[in-house]
């Protein structure tokens, strides 16, 4: 069985083609990358709208399959910039009406978690899910991926690339900050906000900035210390989460998994609680549309049927919207 899975939430419009057992036969993207300033949604839209026909081309070649040989089609239905997942749902619905193949909206967050089980030896994690827009530490709890805690305004990676715009340096900011982060740098005072289980990220940014004004100050130096203040963060209420739900595995998920400095403080709160951390290789880290096809087989092998009109997109769907009826326990 194969399924053909469509990724457009935000930047990434990618095509990936997955098998049984997660056998990921391609996993094609391209990525928007503004000039200058965030995502203009329209811009990312056309952007995806331009190289949707060649992406969904290249990942059928380098499957080696023809479209027939597809037997479900997936696509992110949220959540994501309404602009960019209309672009991914219309190649969805148009290849699966054009082509009489079965189509089925799926969830990107749960989408990140069910490639992050599959790739990974976790068996039921506490799981961080840190990228641009996305903050949240979740657990499968009766039926449901539940939020035991997000972020109450601006994604962790959001934060990274708009400190990282201030300080001229290319998007995306993380991977440069990262380096830095293991030089040789002195802590600045920064806010540090966490709210029960909850994270927040504006106040921090705005400390940062302001912090630049002051000629005494060396960037590398704030750079550090705003990301020891969100990885901390990040980590403190990860460790909550671990205690409340008593499980004994983090799996790490979203673009900021990337970070080492995050899997450094993550690991050691972890071997502090005799708990073990799960990160997938990067490429299914990132916004991926192989996790779109994968989550597509699973869902659809549980019995997921949608009809047309159930495909319309979903921008502020969450995760724990999502029955989880492939999972029984
Ligand atoms: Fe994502």
């Amino acid at each position: 069985m194969k399924c053909l899975g469509i990724e457009s939430t935000a930047h990434t419009f990618g095509c990936g083609i997955v098998g049984n057992n997660c056998k990921v036969y391609a996993n094609e993207k391209e990525i928007f990358k503004p000039e200058t300033g965030g995502i203009l949604p329209r811009e990312a839209a056309d952007h995806h709208y331009l190289l949707a026909k060649e992406v969904v081309k290249k990942a059928l070649e380098r499957a080696e399959c023809e479209i027939e040989d597809i037997d479900v089609i997936a696509f992110s239905q949220g959540p994501g910039i309404g602009n960019c997942l209309k672009v991914g749902a219309t190649t969805a619905r148009a290849l699966a009406l054009l082509n009489n193949i079965s189509i089925l909206g799926v969830n990107h967050c749960v989408g990140h978690i069910e490639i992050g089980l599959a790739k990974t030896k976790a068996k039921d994690p506490v799981i961080v899910y840190a990228s641009g827009a996305n903050t949240q530490i979740m657990a499968f709890e009766n039926g449901k991926y539940r939020i035991f805690g997000e972020t109450i305004d601006i994604g962790i990676g959001n934060l990274l690339d708009s400190f990282g715009r201030e300080l001229g340096i290319g998007f995306p900011a993380g991977p440069t900050l990262d380096n830095w982060y293991f030089e040789n740098n002195n802590y600045i005072e920064l806010p540090y906000t966490v709210k029960g289980s909850d994270l927040a990220f504006s106040g921090l940014l705005t400390a940062a900035k302001n912090k630049l004004n002051d000629k005494n100050n060396s960037k590398k130096d704030i750079s550090y210390s705003l990301l020891h203040n969100a990885f901390a963060m990040l980590t403190e209420v990860t460790e909550r989460v671990l205690a409340h739900t008593e499980k004994k595995e983090v799996l790490l998920i979203g673009g900021v998994a990337a970070s080492k400095a995050l899997r450094k403080m993550l690991t050691e709160m972890c071997e502090d609680r005799n708990a073990k951390l799960f990160v997938p290789e990067t490429q299914f880290c990132t916004d991926n549309a192989a996790m779109i096809a994968w989550l597509g087989i699973v869902m659809h092998k549980a019995g997921n049927k949608m009809k047309l009109k159930d495909t319309q997109i979903l921008p502020n769907q969450r995760a724990d919207e999502i029955i989880v009826n492939w999972k029984i326990r």
